[in-house]
């Protein structure tokens, strides 16, 4: 039997990490891939490179990791989601990150390896970075594929009730007690806590992924994450009461990551909540 790496953050490639796990172990995945945004290959901080069919001011970060050919792009998307299929467990299921540069790409991926797209999430930034060159609109959305993996019975676990009832009062497009809707108004920043330790290029916000969390897995569930950058995914996973492995090929980005997680709380989430509810009982002394 295969002891897993829980609760570790692994330095390595998310491809063959994921090979040397068993088969359904993993509850939920969180994927947010290279975008393959940066081109040129130079490693640096740029904004004046131009996009080719892309255009305008995308977040331009030459990084190594995510510069790719179209065919390479694609020959790796496959590899990953080939193995993040096979750990899946039928039970659970996995959210992708992506920008219409990358996520066409991983639709049809996602649909030639018989992996089934459950709901396509559009992440509204209301804060989102205004277009200097004026020469086309506001780039001001992410999107999101929520999948199971696919098969004659869908297993994948889904908390309805909290999808409905859940605490969303920042999100002005969900309305209390209503289902939720494909999308979701939640800002971009980061609250000084998450930047504490470090930043990253593309760092998501914690707040988006706690729901991603709660919607889709259950209290002790074990999160896998096979581009872990900064670690949000995990500390997010480790607030709600979740297990966690991450994967990062950037050393550096792990280092940040575990810094976040040492300082961290198991269960900070409920924690916070019980506070909350023993200062209400208190104040109804
Ligand atoms: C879009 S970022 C993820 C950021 C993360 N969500 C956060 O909040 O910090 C993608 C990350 O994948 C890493 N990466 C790229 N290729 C990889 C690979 N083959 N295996 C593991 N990590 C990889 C990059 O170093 C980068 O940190």
């Amino acid at each position: 039997m295969t002891t897993l790496p829980i609760n570790t953050i692994i330095n390595g490639d998310s491809i063959n990490e994921m090979k040397k796990l068993p088969e359904s172990c993993i509850d939920l995945i969180i994927a947010d891939p290279p975008y393959n945004l940066s081109k040129g290959g130079e490693w640096k901080w740029d904004n004046s490179i131009e996009l080719h069919g892309m255009g305008g001011n995308w977040n331009k970060v030459m990084q190594e990791w995510d510069n790719f050919t179209l065919e390479s792009y694609f020959a790796f998307t496959k590899a990953w989601l080939i193995e993040a299929k096979r750990i899946l467990k039928p039970t659970g299921s996995m959210w992708i990150f992506g920008t219409y540069h990358n996520i066409g790409i991983i639709n049809v991926i996602c649909q030639m390896l018989g992996i089934e797209i459950i709901n396509e999430i559009v992440w509204y930034k209301r804060n989102a970075f205004p277009n200097l060159a004026g020469r086309r609109l506001t780039a001001s959305h992410e999107t999101i594929l929520w999948c199971n993996k696919g098969g004659k019975k869908r297993e994948y676990y889904f908390d309805y009730e909290y999808s409905k009832s859940g605490d969303f009062y920042y999100d002005s497009l969900k309305t209390p007690g209503k289902q939720m809707r494909t999308v979701w108004d939640i800002s971009n920043n980061k609250e000084k806590r998450e930047l504490a330790y470090g930043k990253h290029p593309t760092q998501k916000p914690i707040r988006i992924l706690k729901r991603m969390i709660k919607l889709a897995s259950r209290d002790g569930d074990l999160m896998l994450t096979p581009f872990s950058g900064s670690g949000s995914e995990c500390v997010a996973a480790k607030m709600t009461g979740r297990k966690y492995i991450g994967i990062e090929l950037d050393n550096s980005y792990c280092e940040i990551a575990i810094e976040r997680l040492n300082h961290t709380k198991d269960n900070e989430d409920q924690l916070g909540q019980l506070s909350l509810n023993m200062s209400e009982s208190e104040a109804t002394k």
